[in-house]
Parts: structure tokens; sequence; C-alpha cells
């Protein structure tokens, strides 16, 4: 039996629209995408979900409560932050332990936590002036971008790049290929039962 997957998510949905595309190349298998939540009501996100035939449903009012009857009426298995820019409490990371997994577009520890979201994590990395920066795939927990790392991979920054052309190249080389792996490493050990190995 397949895991299933919600995604939350609260902008243009490209990391979604990576895990709908490896699921129709089959590179997703072993889990499916059953819902998509998003606390933005005019979210891009929303039509990808629907234009493929997935549930899409905006939850604005009193957010953690009402997600959490939706996650138990859907039986949802497991929860893929994917561009969802709201920090969920200590006490729902905390239900959901190993449960829920978020795309950060740094290398963390460099460039994350609390403020660091969207294009605002390449404008950090073009100030500090790195050479490298990438994307993590990491399990979350009550510290924001701070719960155990499961993939990340490595993004070189170009001379002449704006925080727009480093977020397209981060996302392409790095989210869009970590994220779908990481959903059906999760899934098949889901599927068995197992603890999730981190690489
Ligand atoms: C992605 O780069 C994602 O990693 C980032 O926002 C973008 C959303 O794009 N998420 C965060 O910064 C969360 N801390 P998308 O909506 O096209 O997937």
């Amino acid at each position: 039996m397949k895991a299933r997957i919600a995604v939350l998510v609260s902008g243009g949905g490209t990391n979604l629209q990576a895990l709908l595309d490896a699921q129709v190349a089959g590179a997703l298998r072993s889990g499916e995408v059953v819902l998509v939540v998003s606390d933005q009501p005019g979210a891009y996100a929303l039509e990808r979900a629907r234009s493929m035939g997935v549930e899409a449903v905006v939850l604005t009012e009193d957010f953690e409560a009402q997600l959490r009857d939706l996650l138990e009426a859907r039986d949802i298995d497991l929860v893929v932050l994917a561009g969802f820019m709201r920090i969920l409490s200590a006490a729902f990371t905390a239900d959901f332990d190993r449960r829920i997994i978020n795309v950060h577009p740094s290398l963390i520890p460099a460039f994350c936590g609390k403020g660091f979201y969207g294009l605002r994590v390449h404008q950090a990395a073009l100030d500090y002036g790195v050479k490298v920066t990438g994307a993590t795939v990491h399990f979350v927990n009550e510290v924001p971008d701070g719960g155990e790392i499961i993939a990340q991979k490595a993004v070189p920054v170009h001379p002449d790049d704006t925080p727009e052309t480093l977020q397209r190249r981060v996302m392409e080389e790095a989210e869009w290929v970590l994220l779908p792996r990481a959903c059906e490493m999760i899934s098949q050990s889901l599927n068995k039962g197992a603890t999730v190995e981190c690489q």
C-alpha cells in the first residue's frame, strides 16, 4: 500500500509540481500525494494540484486545529512542507514526530531559521559571498529548520547571480531532485514500518 502524502504550500508550488511529476514518471511510487493544503487562498500551487486531480484545500482560520482534523480524516502518513511559510507549533511537530519533512533552499545550518525563507535566503547567501549554496530536506521539529537532515545537495553560486537566478538554479539542481527522492525513501520506510535512516 502506498504512503498517503499531504503537501503543505503557500505559493507557486514548483516543489509540489516536482512531486506530482515524479509520481507520473514513476520515481515516486511508494507514496502518493492525496492532499494539498494552502494557508494562502491565492496560491498557484492549488491550481497545480487540482489540474492533476489532487484534492486542494485552503485553511486560514485556526490553521493547526483544522489541519489536524483534515490529516486524520484523510488518513495521512507523511506531511511534506513544500514552500510552506508558516512555522508549526512545538505541540504539532511533536505529535507528528518524523512524519513531517521540509525542503529549505540552503545548506543548513547556513541561512536558515526564523526569517530565512524564499528569496531572502538567496539574498543572504549573496550578501555573505558564499561560493556554494544548495538545498536541504530535513525532518521538522520545534526548532525552525532545526530537525534532523535527510539529504542535501550543493549548487555553485555564480559571480553575476541575483537572488532570482540563484533561486532558480537551487530549485532546478537541488530542490526538485532531492524532495521527490526523499519522499520516495521515506514512503518506502513507512510502508515497511521501519525507522527512516538519514543519508
Ligand atoms: C522554495 O525555494 C522553498 O525551498 C522555499 O520557498 C520556495 C517555494 O517555492 N521554502 C522556504 O524558504 C521555507 N523556509 P515553490 O512554492 O515554487 O515550491
